[in-house]
């Protein structure tokens, strides 16, 4: 195993040490902290805010502004994040909810034509496909409460990149081939992102100068330049004019919320994960209640697949049908993580066969596959503070709108409302009140930044990939229980079930040829995945073996930490 260059044979004596609580002067040690994410450079940007005395909460703000920049395609200051923090001075885990809002002119029908029928990428494509973003605020929120540097010190990387350029990598170009249609739809759009119209050749040099100009502004005057005044107006009138609803009175309330996450235990681990908005903390805690009544290593292979199939059924099934913003919910949804709640759902899964949907209530049409878009990174720095990130600006490119002469480009998070009852968004997922359109309430969510802890170590985990990330942890915290490495679990081939569309996606090599036709036997449907999905991110401690391990999920093809260093 190799760890990042920040580290030596002493890093693993001090945080043992200081993992246990022990107080040592800081100067002992040469542990500096670890960093993971998606891109070279902004880990590289990361580790050097840890390197020069930054805490975890400096380098995730500078890591969350410079993937902001060097992979626009995937998240953004026009997009939204959950933080997962745990604060090694309090020694109390936090959620920060940074979740876009929809504007306060929004209403439930607000993508439906006057039959009632969805108006085609309403949704999903320019300025009324966007929500409030919340990254702007969550950077300036985690700078004064928890940051001990400037605001301005920890933007300058992402300035830099954004004002010099950088050579746009392979999933930028895959992702603007993709995208390129709606990327031509809007001229301030196709002018920054693609080259003379056209897709742009490996080795491009992006460069972001209106971008560039509205990081300076909130490095000089805060996140309060980018939802009030002059910018706010600038932005608001781009907005207004290509369709959008949002107001000045949207942009001055909105605001991070500090939540409580959810709590679970799995067979001697504890799993804590964002709330809701979020349906991450709930739906991978419903599922593995459920399996938690089964001796699962006691099953052959293909039971084992199929009982936890059966489990995320029944976990999406009551994300579809219950979940949303909780601040516009009457209901309480702790019921989800009890044990008899869990011993309820058990009784309907039968063991050798797939549960028919239709006993569950609802039924569903037809799924379309979304891409790899949205990004986490973690970090951990030498005072035991850890910090785990998934933001995104939904769709690769978002809304593909950006407000003139800002280079902000807008999120389409508004998709992941249930715009119509019953109705798939971009992921297949259907949902219903809860999760209808409401003016100022938050989208629900699938972004999942997880911790897993355990006598044998504590991992940060977290993954893009939409309604597909939580099933994507699932499996990772299995294989961490079943004794695999930050690398098996970040490469593990995936399956996944989200109750609606009723199938098994999987990615080859998933299954075995005999699993395929046993669970075809027992009735369920497979769909074989055209791509790879998720890029997940681990940082792990290893109490055992006294070793912090990094990985990177190889289907990100960035350099790995390895390859790096
Ligand atoms: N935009 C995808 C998600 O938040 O689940």
């Amino acid at each position: 195993m190799k760890t990042s260059k920040i580290f030596d044979h002493w890093l693993y004596v001090s945080f043992i040490l200081f993992y246990s609580g022990t107080i040592f002067p800081n100067e002992l040690f040469q542990f500096k902290g670890a960093v993971v994410t998606s891109n070279a450079l902004a880990t590289e940007a990361g580790e050097k805010i840890l390197a020069e005395g930054g805490n975890a909460y400096d380098a995730a703000t500078t890591i969350s502004a410079m993937l902001s920049v060097v992979e626009p395609f995937a998240s953004g200051l026009g997009g939204g994040a959950f933080w997962l923090i745990y604060d090694a001075k309090s020694k109390e885990y936090k959620m920060l909810d940074a979740r876009e809002t929809a504007p306060l002119q929004s209403h439930k029908n607000m993508y439906l034509d006057e039959n009632e029928n969805i108006i085609k990428n309403l949704s999903t494509l320019g300025p009324l496909s966007a929500g409030i973003p919340g990254i702007p605020a969550v950077l300036s929120y985690v700078n004064d409460k928890y940051g001990s540097k400037k605001l301005s010190t920890l933007l300058t990387p992402a300035y830099k990149a954004a004002i010099n350029g950088f050579p746009v990598n392979e999933r930028y170009l895959k992702g603007a081939n993709y995208k390129k249609k709606w990327l031509k739809k809007y001229k301030e759009t196709e002018a920054i992102f693609l080259d003379k119209g056209e897709v742009p050749k490996k080795g491009w040099i992006l460069k972001q100068t209106d971008l560039a100009k509205t990081i300076k502004k909130i490095m000089k005057d805060g996140h309060k330049s980018f939802y009030t005044g002059s910018f706010a107006k600038k932005m608001l009138e781009s907005v207004r004019n290509n369709g959008g609803i949002w107001s000045e009175e949207d942009l001055n309330r909105y605001k991070v919320l500090e939540r409580e996450p959810v709590r679970s235990s799995y067979k001697g681990i504890s799993i804590i994960a964002p709330g809701l908005p979020s349906s991450g903390g709930l739906v991978l805690s419903n599922a593995l209640n459920i399996l938690a009544g089964y001796e699962l290593d006691k099953f052959s292979p293909t039971t084992q697949k199929h009982l936890i199939i059966e489990a995320l059924r029944r976990a999406y099934y009551q994300r579809a049908i219950k979940m949303g913003d909780p601040d516009f919910m009457d209901e309480s949804l702790e019921f989800l993580l009890t044990p008899s709640f869990a011993a309820k759902q058990r009784e309907s899964i039968n063991i050798t066969y797939a549960t028919d949907n239709q006993t569950l209530e609802f039924a569903n049409p037809t799924y379309q596959g979304q891409g790899n878009d949205t990004t986490h990174f973690a970090v951990i720095d030498k005072f035991g503070n850890r910090v785990a990130v998934t933001q995104s600006i939904n769709f690769w490119f978002g809304s593909a709108f950006v407000p003139k002469g800002t280079g902000i480009l807008l999120n389409n998070e508004m998709d992941d409302f249930s715009i119509k009852p019953g109705t798939e968004n971009g992921y297949g997922l259907i949902g219903y009140n809860a999760n209808a359109v409401e003016p100022g309430k938050r989208m629900l969510s699938s972004m999942t930044p997880t911790f897993l802890e355990s006598n044998k170590g504590f991992v940060i985990l977290g993954t893009p990939g939409g309604s597909r990330i939580i099933s994507m942890i699932l499996l990772a915290a299995l294989e961490w229980i079943d004794g695999g490495n930050a690398k098996s679990m970040v490469s593990l081939p995936r399956f996944h079930h989200q109750y609606h569309p009723d199938y098994v996606l999987y990615e080859e090599e998933a299954f075995m040829p005999n699993e395929i036709n046993e669970l075809e036997s027992m009735g369920h449907i497979l769909k074989k995945s055209n791509r790879q999905f998720g890029n997940m991110q681990i940082i792990m401690w290893d109490h055992k073996n006294n070793k912090i391990e990094i990985a990177s999920d190889p289907r990100g093809k960035e350099k790995s930490r390895e390859e790096i260093y």
